[in-house]
């Protein structure tokens, strides 16, 4: 997750200091995103949503899968405006390699999942694409239907959660970096945007409804920032850093490089209405795993989350982690307590 609704460019003339440089930035703690295992084989896959639009994913296979077998598998989302690539493949392959069946998904309307316009904002589709994923899964005959768990990271936290609460099939349920995308665009962190704040950005929207509904260009907004200047917050750094140098820059093939990231304006608007953590505690008793970083700026969100749930729920703080830390840095991510929380969580009754 990028957008920034409350945050206005820098101001013009501030010092331009990178413009789509694809230079390595901060590669500490192993940040590794584009991580291949040579135990594990990617499948790209297509399977379709209720709504018959087609999800593109890639399923991961650990090498020595016993495909007569009934296996345990996990769907894994992207951070919001991502794409498969940033993040999920390399959560799905650290799962596979401890022999779980994964499977990355691009939300619909980015990457290869279908959806028009592209980067449109549709909270409930981007939930259905989790749905999806347990349809696909639950088909293979190598996987085993009452063992299917999902994690979703940043924007996906809030989406899986959203999907879980009228999807029974979805067993168990692990957030990382959880942004709820409706809190966050209604309120802005730490709840900094008024309510008359939030009626501009509903207004901006609406207003550029009657521009595309005549026919005009699509706008889009907020985004990682695709320059920084000496003005830009820790905030835009840090996603800049993940998003715009070679750490995790990845533009599909759908996409213009400088539309990565960004939603549509109009569409954005969607989010007003997203209210992932109500009700939350009907997902009990299905598991809830919420990883965050002591130090993100996102961690209200996984407090706000595991405060609203009902038992089984852990929050787990990862010392010293930002919010994009636990993205791609191998050795933040606690992928040994993701490991386990699904061994245990992910058994037949
Ligand atoms: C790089 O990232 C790590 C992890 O967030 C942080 O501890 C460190 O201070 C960063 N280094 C620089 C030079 O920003
Ligand atoms: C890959 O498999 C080999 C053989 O089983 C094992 O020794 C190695 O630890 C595995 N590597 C990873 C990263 O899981
Ligand atoms: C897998 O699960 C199905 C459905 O419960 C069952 O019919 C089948 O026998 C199981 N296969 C194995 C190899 O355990
Ligand atoms: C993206 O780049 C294209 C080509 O340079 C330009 O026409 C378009 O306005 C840019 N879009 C945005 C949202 O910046």
């Amino acid at each position: 997750m990028m957008k920034m609704p409350n945050v206005r460019l820098a101001a013009l003339g501030a010092t331009v200091l990178h413009s789509f440089s694809a230079t390595a930035q901060n590669m500490s703690y192993g940040a590794d995103n584009f991580y291949r295992s040579d135990n594990v084989t990617v499948w790209p896959v297509t399977f379709p949503t209720l709504y018959r639009t087609t999800v593109a994913g890639n399923l991961f296979l650990p090498n020595d899968l016993d495909t007569t077998a009934n296996n345990s598998a996990i769907i894994v989302g992207h951070p919001m405006g991502a794409v498969k690539e940033q993040t999920a493949n390399l959560y799905a392959t650290k799962m596979a390699e401890q022999g779980f069946v994964a499977l990355s998904i691009d939300v619909p309307f980015w990457g290869n999942s279908e959806g028009e316009p592209r980067n449109a904002v549709s909270p409930d589709f981007y939930a259905e694409g989790f749905s999806a994923a347990v349809d696909y899964l639950g088909l293979r005959d190598f996987v085993d239907r009452e063992r299917i768990g999902a994690i979703g990271i940043c924007g996906s936290g809030s989406f899986v959660l959203s999907a879980a609460k009228i999807d029974p099939r979805i067993a168990a349920i692990a957030t990382s970096s959880m942004y709820d995308m409706g809190a966050f665009n209604r309120d802005g962190l730490r709840h900094a945007q008024s309510v008359d704040q939030r009626k501009e950005i509903i207004a901006a929207a609406a207003q550029q409804r009657w521009v595309e509904a005549a026919g005009g260009a699509t706008a889009y907004t907020g985004g990682a920032a695709q320059v920084l200047t000496e003005l830009s917050t820790d905030v835009e750094r840090e996603f800049y850093d993940f998003y715009r140098t070679s750490r995790a820059l990845f533009t599909p093939a759908s996409s213009a490089p400088n539309l990565t990231t960004h939603p549509t304006l109009s569409s954005n608007a969607k989010f007003m209405n997203f209210y992932p953590f109500n009700d939350i505690d009907t997902i009990a008793p299905r598991p809830l795993l919420f990883i965050a970083g002591d130090r993100a700026h996102s961690r209200e969100f996984s407090e706000d989350a595991y405060a609203l749930a009902a038992e089984p729920k852990e929050l787990f703080w990862v010392p010293g982690a930002s919010h994009t830390d636990l993205y791609d840095r191998v050795e933040m991510i606690p992928f040994a307590k993701l490991v386990d929380f699904f061994r245990t969580h992910l058994v037949r009754n």
